[in-house]
């Protein structure tokens, strides 16, 4: 099964702008920069340098770092995968598992929730036209919240949650620049809930009252709500662009080995990580000639790794996981247990099941949109309720619209990918978050959260 790259005329364009960013990121680490596998280093190395005990350094000393600070702000400081190994991290990290820790039934059954939430809304006897991100963002929203409070989600922090990972998400993905007085409104309101004592969990003692808001924004509001919401944007799409992979699921809903089948074949082929990056404590050897001096910034790419030890990797094909064990393959959607893997691994594939039943049991999906790894375009879709069909010639209609006003799409927000990235990159550069931070921190001043104004 062929994975479709050529959806819309201009196919190449959002992998042309994908290659310029990875080429960015180097770029702005400066000169000790080296990514992996590469044409000397293969995955062998990839996996070795990765689990090394040196390649530990998270945030200080890497250009990228004020990059990804100016893009996570308020509070990067304090977001747990940006926080330097030590007693805060070890606080932080402790808390996250706390908060996350759960039994399957009842995950699953507040992830159900949610989606039938946002799927409420949409008409049952209509086609309609959706982007599968922003249809699922808000019941991600919700799931996080109840994750955080341990009560149901009231729809204007829904909405106040689902504008700040939105606005984190659209300026990572360089299709709209950031709006700081957005975020601070749910800083404000989260502010409000922990002081008046709304959290039932223990919040690290380590942190001030700004940084257990900022810790709880950024880890919970934002990277759990984003990267529940693209992982659901993915296999949706991807679903909805190989209608015999989704038939299958639909006719046998409980069958969970194919449905985890298809979720580890999404997270090969989309990994949600392009790239992760560490920066080296000490030295550590490449190969029997070759060594990374202390200080190195390593980015390690998923995609390239991913694609190594597969045949036919560019395939979407869930049926290579009949006969294959994750963890003696090249297939690493949550990280290296080694080195700071993702706290919700064990959440994170238990919901999306739960969601992915949800939508299918309720529609048809159908799409001729591109689908690259950053899906820039939040996944266009028809969702198609089941039941009665529409006459073929009216879906035949919209899929040509939507061919049409994708393609054109594309087209346009490549470029403007370049100018708000190219702009977002030296604003980030003047502004010098991250070693702003570190100066402070090693010149003995209290390090201060920089306050931003205006649009980003
Ligand atoms: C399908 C969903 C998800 C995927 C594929 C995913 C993937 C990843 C990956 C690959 C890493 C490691 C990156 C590295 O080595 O630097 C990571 C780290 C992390 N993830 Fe996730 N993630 C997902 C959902 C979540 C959720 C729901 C949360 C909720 C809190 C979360 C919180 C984090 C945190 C805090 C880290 C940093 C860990 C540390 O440095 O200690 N992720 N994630």
């Amino acid at each position: 099964m062929v994975s479709g790259r050529k959806g819309t005329e201009a196919w190449w364009l959002p992998r042309a702008v994908v290659t310029l960013r990875v080429r960015i990121f180097e770029k702005v680490n400066g000169d000790r920069v080296v990514t992996l596998p590469n044409s000397t280093h293969g995955p062998d190395v990839f996996e070795r340098v990765y689990a090394h005990p040196a390649a530990n350094g998270r945030s200080r000393g890497a250009g990228l770092s004020d990059l990804f600070w100016y893009w996570l702000a308020p509070g990067p400081e304090v977001h747990q995968e940006h926080l330097e190994l030590g007693e805060r991290y070890e606080d932080v990290a402790a808390t996250t598992r706390r908060i996350l820790a759960g039994n399957s039934a009842d995950l699953t059954a507040a992830a159900t929730r949610a989606v039938a939430g946002a799927l409420d809304a949409l008409p049952d006897r209509r086609i309609s036209l959706v982007r599968l991100r922003d249809l699922v963002m808000p019941a991600w929203a919700a799931f996080c919240y109840e994750l955080v409070f341990r009560e149901p989600c009231p729809p204007q922090a829904r909405n106040l949650i689902t504008a700040h990972a939105d606005d984190v998400i659209t300026a990572l993905k360089c299709t709209g620049l950031r709006h700081p007085r957005r975020r601070a409104r749910l800083t404000a309101y989260l502010r409000d809930r922990v002081v008046a004592g709304h959290v039932p969990h223990r919040l690290p003692a380590s942190l001030s009252l700004p940084e257990q808001v900022h810790y709880l924004q950024g880890t919970f509001f934002n990277t759990a709500v984003v990267q529940l919401s693209e992982a659901t944007a993915h296999v949706l799409l991807a679903l909805a662009r190989h209608p015999d992979v989704q038939q299958r699921l639909f006719e046998k809903p409980e069958d969970d080995r194919y449905l985890a089948q298809v979720l580890d074949e999404t997270m090969r082929l989309y990994p949600l990580f392009g790239i992760a990056h560490r920066i080296t404590t000490d030295e550590i050897p490449l190969d029997g000639t070759t060594v990374l001096p202390a200080g190195s910034v390593v980015c390690f790419s998923y995609p390239d790794y991913h694609a190594t030890g597969y045949e036919r990797p560019d395939e979407f094909d869930p049926d290579r996981w009949a006969n294959l064990v994750a963890k003696d393959v090249h297939h690493i959607p949550y990280g290296v247990a080694a080195n700071r893997p993702c706290p919700a691994w064990r959440l994170s594939p238990l919901v999306l099941r739960a969601a992915v039943r949800e939508v299918l049991g309720r529609f048809r999906l159908d799409s001729t949109a591109s689908h690259t790894r950053p899906i820039p375009h939040r996944a266009p879709c028809l969702l198609i309720p089941r039941g009665p069909l529409p006459g073929p010639r009216r879906l035949g209609a919209l899929r040509s619209f939507v061919r049409l006003r994708d393609g054109v799409e594309d087209v346009t927000r490549g470029v403007r990918q370049l100018v708000l990235g190219t702009l977002m990159v030296l604003h980030a550069r003047s502004l010098r978050p991250a070693a702003r931070h570190f100066d402070d921190q090693r010149s003995g001043r209290c390090p201060v959260p920089h306050r931003e104004g205006g649009n980003g």
